[in-house]
């Protein structure tokens, strides 16, 4: 039988009665003080999801490597500034993300601008800090981009976003790289060439690289090898050879023991071996290789804590066990279906006592968490701590219902921050029309 897949955060432990705690602290304990519901990042956590990666990379690969948070995974100012100590670069998609990683001390050099609408706003601040690529996405943002440099006198690097038309087994809308997406310049249609041929023969861009990103929980390397493949040809055939390539993010992430694991070092062995093979038969000079996880980062090491409250039986006799949160903090099951688990924080060492059904407090009938679940006995009160709970979920969180958005806390041993304190809707201005 296969093990587990591994979920939790790795500082999750518990005490001498049987509750969770993680990197020491209880996480009752936590709950009450700051109240629900509650996300918390394991500093161990996310040091070995970027320790393990780049080690990975380093090893298997002579030349440069970089990792690139997608910030969109999950950014705050506080959490933004322990990355930033991290040896990591950034993905932004905003100028939120943007002015956050500016101040959390983000050289321009480590900031990648992608989007397929960015603003000229956006566009000009990329400019002007000489940012390390504005990652450009069709050939109309091409000549503005071009345009806006020529105003300026500056010459940005830029790289292209290639679409490789490539399909890969992953929810519908987490694919980004076939034919008919929105993103990118399709090979297939010949735009890709073009905008290679355009960006090098114009005096304003620096075109330095190429990029391409199939999407999101991959857990096959063969697509990224493929597109990587198809990537290389097109530049060969424009007379370009990018010095700077990106296959992306997408590494797959588990949410649940019955999920399959990521291979994270036989995807680090097929990306790098595939370079290196189309590389050397050109005699090209090995590129600098950027990849741009976000789950890989931080699915794992976040937890999110609900404080249960009302209980009732369902029509299949399964409990419906409510929470205090739900959709408004955790969009995922109710966009892409996601298939997650849950323990009873003070009764993690209880006999699992029925089937039950997770739901949130808000006004939808999709605001479900868990559609399926075994629990021990609960009441009003209990706290339910839901695992994988780190990307994608407060970034895509909303005010719903006016529901205020969670503490958010980093903790580590003997030490809990505060990343981002818990809101209220009617402490703000935009709420109260002021
Ligand atoms: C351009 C780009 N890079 C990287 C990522 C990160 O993807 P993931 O969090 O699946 O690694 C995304 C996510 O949508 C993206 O759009």
């Amino acid at each position: 039988m296969a093990r587990p897949a591994a979920i939790y955060p790795i500082s999750i432990g518990r005490d001498e009665n049987g509750r969770l705690t993680l990197a020491g602290h209880s996480l009752v304990s936590l709950a009450v003080q700051y109240g629900t519901p509650q996300y918390i990042y394991d500093a161990a956590t996310v040091r070995q999801q970027i320790g393990n990666l780049q080690k990975a990379m380093e090893d298997r690969y002579p030349a440069s490597v970089e990792i690139t948070y997608a910030a969109k995974s999950y950014f705050s100012l506080l959490f933004a500034r322990k990355l930033s100590q991290m040896n990591v670069g950034v993905d932004v998609v905003s100028m939120g993300e943007f002015r956050i990683a500016q101040k959390a001390g983000f050289r321009p050099t480590r900031i990648h601008l992608h989007g397929n609408n960015k603003s000229e706003e956006e566009l000009l601040e990329g400019i002007d800090q000489a940012i390390q690529a504005i990652v450009i996405d069709s050939l109309e943002e091409l000549e503005f981009v071009a345009a806006l440099a020529a105003e300026r006198h500056k010459r940005p690097m830029v790289w292209l976003r290639i679409t490789p038309g490539v399909d890969v087994d992953t929810h519908p809308y987490r694919k980004t790289a076939h034919a008919h997406s929105k993103f990118g310049l399709g090979v297939a249609n010949g735009q890709a060439a073009e905008a290679i041929r355009e960006a090098k023969a114009n005096p304003h861009l620096h075109l330095t690289g190429l990029h391409m990103h199939l999407g999101s929980q991959i857990f096959e390397v063969e697509p990224y090898q493929r597109s990587i493949r198809l990537l290389i040809e097109l530049a060969e055939s424009c007379g370009f050879t990018p010095k700077e390539l990106s296959p992306g993010g997408g590494l797959g992430v588990p949410y649940h023991p019955d999920d399959l694991e990521f291979n994270m070092n036989a995807w680090v062995d097929g990306v790098i071996e595939t370079v290196r093979t189309e590389y050397e038969k050109r005699n090209w000079r090995l590129p600098k290789l950027v990849i741009e996880p976000g789950r890989w980062i931080t699915a794992r090491a976040g937890l999110a804590v609900y404080t249960i409250g009302s209980t009732k039986k369902g029509a299949d006799g399964s409990a419906i066990v409510s929470v205090d949160g739900g959709m408004a903090d955790n969009p995922r099951p109710a966009m892409y279906q996601a298939n997650y688990t849950c323990m009873v924080a003070e009764k993690a060492a209880a006999a699992l006592a029925g089937r039950a059904r997770i739901v949130g407090k808000f006004c939808e009938s999709g605001d479900e968490l868990i559609a399926e679940t075994w629990l021990p006995e609960v009441e009003r009160g209990d706290h339910l701590v839901v695992p994988a709970a780190g990307a994608y979920q407060l970034s895509m969180s909303s005010n719903y219902n006016l529901a205020p958005r969670p503490a958010v806390l980093w903790v580590e041993q003997g030490m809990v921050e505060v990343l981002q304190r818990r809101e209220y809707p009617e402490e703000s201005a935009w709420w109260m029309g002021q």
